[in-house]
Order: structure tokens, then sequence, then C-alpha cells
């Protein structure tokens, strides 16, 4: 996508730098990240100056790969092995993560450069993928269409395109009408936010909502289909997303709104037979007490936004059942969430 008219994937390697955009200074500054040592690329995904799945999972895998370029010739394999613990350990979520990181230590069993190579093989996959899950998606998506969103599954949270936001660009490209209702995402505000920034940037008319409005306007008949990304999907359809998801979805079921959920293959777990078995991240509470934003000189301030002195509970994702889904978009077409469907789609 574009920036100021430059074209920008969300994170890329030159060498054996790792460049990102830099997610937590969005939408107010646009700074790009250098990430040196795998280690660097750690710090990026646990403080989240990249995120989302797709992003994480790209940059999981240049982090890899860099560990292989950065191993001494003698002790390799137990350097290796130890970036892969580390890179592991800073989200427990997303699936793309694990998958990324455990095909880029298999590729640099041959050489460090079949490592570098993967890495890069899997950033164009990843974009290639979310064009297709926009082509799938587009094709439920009718001109005039009124469409919530929750988080960011945009470009940003890939590293092109998409996952849930990608049908609205191929729909937008079509010249249908569509207006987006972009759910605020608390606490960190990714829809505010960064959703927000990328459907302005592309002069896609939306608004940013409240997050506990979704149930007014579903009510009202002004939502015609919500679309989410995924964390995780469990072997049955149950889906892991941004914290808010569940109840977005019941109350979509509850008014008739078809609620879709778009993802790669790489965020399917077929060990993880139901999402009761995923693993739920839970943050710092200083998120949830805090938020950050431009003081009058433009210089990004921390404030406290709640009672001095309360606690609070940060959990990051939750776990939509897949009876609530009307469907999975893929880049192999579009899934009922059950076993037998997701199975077969795996071939
Ligand atoms: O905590 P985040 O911002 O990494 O969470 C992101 C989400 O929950 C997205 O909806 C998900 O990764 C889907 S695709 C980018």
């Amino acid at each position: 996508m574009n920036v100021n008219g430059k074209h920008y994937r969300t994170v890329w390697m030159e060498g054996s730098t790792v460049f990102m955009i830099d997610q937590t200074l969005l939408p107010f500054q646009f700074k790009i990240y250098e990430a040196k040592t795998y280690k660097d690329c750690c710090y990026a995904i646990k403080t989240m100056i990249t995120r989302g799945a797709g992003a994480i999972g790209a940059t999981a895998g240049f982090a890899m790969a860099q560990a292989f370029m950065e191993a001494p010739k003698t002790g390799i394999e137990n350097f290796v092995q130890k970036a892969k613990k580390e890179i592991e350990k800073t989200r427990p979520t997303a699936r793309n993560l694990f998958y990324a990181v455990d095909r880029v230590f298999e590729a640099g069993k041959i050489s460090v450069e079949n490592a570098i190579n993967v890495a890069q093989k899997m950033a164009d996959e990843n974009i290639e993928e979310a064009r297709l899950i926009g082509e799938y998606g587009n094709e439920l998506i009718k001109h005039g269409f009124r469409i919530e969103t929750h988080c960011n599954a945009g470009w940003l949270g890939f590293v092109d395109y998409g996952s849930a936001l990608s049908p609205v660009y191929i729909a937008k490209e079509e010249g249908k009408s569509i207006f987006v209702y972009v759910d605020e995402t608390r606490p960190r505000s990714q829809g505010a936010r960064l959703t927000a920034w990328e459907l302005k940037n592309e002069s896609i008319p939306h608004a940013i909502i409240p997050d506990n409005a979704g149930a007014y306007y579903m009510s009202k008949g002004e939502i015609d289909m919500m679309i989410v990304g995924a964390d995780r999907i469990a072997a049955n359809g149950d889906v892991a997303n941004k914290i808010g998801t569940l109840e977005k979805a019941i109350v979509a079921k509850e008014y008739g709104v078809p609620f879709y959920v778009a993802a790669p293959l790489s965020t399917f777990d077929m060990n993880c037979y139901s999402g009761a078995k995923i693993e739920i991240e839970q943050r710092n509470e200083d998120e949830v007490l805090y938020q950050t934003g431009p003081d009058e000189q433009g210089n990004l301030t921390k404030i406290l936004v709640c009672n001095p002195g309360s606690k609070a509970l940060n959990p990051a994702f939750d776990i939509t059942p897949a009876k609530y889904i009307s469907g999975i978009i893929t880049e192999k077409g579009i899934v009922k969430p059950d076993t037998a469907s997701i199975k077969k789609l795996y071939g």
C-alpha cells in the first residue's frame, strides 16, 4: 500500500536488517524501525512496534533468518535453538509466528542462504495470500454494503493488503461503494488508530465507533456484514482474535448479521482441536490504564485515563466459537467453520 505516494510493505528485510513500520507511533508519526539483530525483532514483536498475526509471522521468520546469520561458526545449533525459543516467547497467541519460525528453522538446517530465501519467500506468500483472501471476500460484498470490522486486520497486520480489510480494498478497486464501521478496539485502539489511518489513506468512507456501539448499529439494521481477522483458528473452527470479537459475534448472530473471519491457512492450528486449548496472552495493565497521544507540540505523551490506584485486567484475545461464524475467508476459498470442511481445505 502507499504512504504519501510511496509503496511500503509493513515489514521487509534487506541484507541482515529487518525494517518495519513502527505501529506504536501511528497515526501521529510515520517512522521505520530498524531491527539489526534477531533480538531487536523480538523486542519489536513484544512491544508491538509490529503487530497483527501476518506481520508478526513475517517478522518472526526474518528474525529466525537473522539468527542463522548471527550464529558463530562453532556452536551454530545451540545459538539458533536458543534464538528460536526466544522468538517463540515474544507473543503466544498468533499461530503465524510459530508457523514462520518452524519453516525458517527447518530451511536453515540446509544453509543460511536457504533460511534467508525462505523467510523472503514467506513474506511474498503473505502478500499473495492476502490478495486472494481479498478476492474471495469481495464476492460477499455488495454495492452499498456497510461493513463493521474489529481491531486492525489490514495491511499493517500483514505484509500488504491484510486479511479482513483486503476484501474491502478489492471491493473499492472494483468501484463498489462501501462504508466501514471501525470498532475503536480498546485498550490499544488498533481500530481507531491503525484501521482508520489505513482507510483514510485509501479514501474509503468510514467512521470510528466506540467498542460498545456495535450492538446499537446492528440492532438498527445499519451493518450488512462484519469481517474480522484471526490470530489462531482451531481445527473445529473456533477463532482466537482481538478481545471484543466474541461479543460482536454473539450480537451479530442475534441480529442476523453475517459474521466472517478472514485468515490464511498459516493461521489454522490443526493440532489444536478446540478454541479452549488456545493460549490467551495477558498483557500489561498499563495498556488499559494509560493512553498515548500527541501533546500540543506533537510529542507523544502517556496519560492516565482511569482511577489512580485501581488495578486493570488486560486479556489481549478471546475465543469466538465456530457456531457464531458464517464462514472463514482463506486464500483457497470460503470455508465453513467445522472440522470436516477445514480438513478438506487442507487436502
Ligand atoms: O494484539 P494485536 O494487535 O497483534 O492483535 C491483532 C488482531 O487481533 C488481529 O485481528 C489479528 O492479528 C488478525 S490479522 C492481522
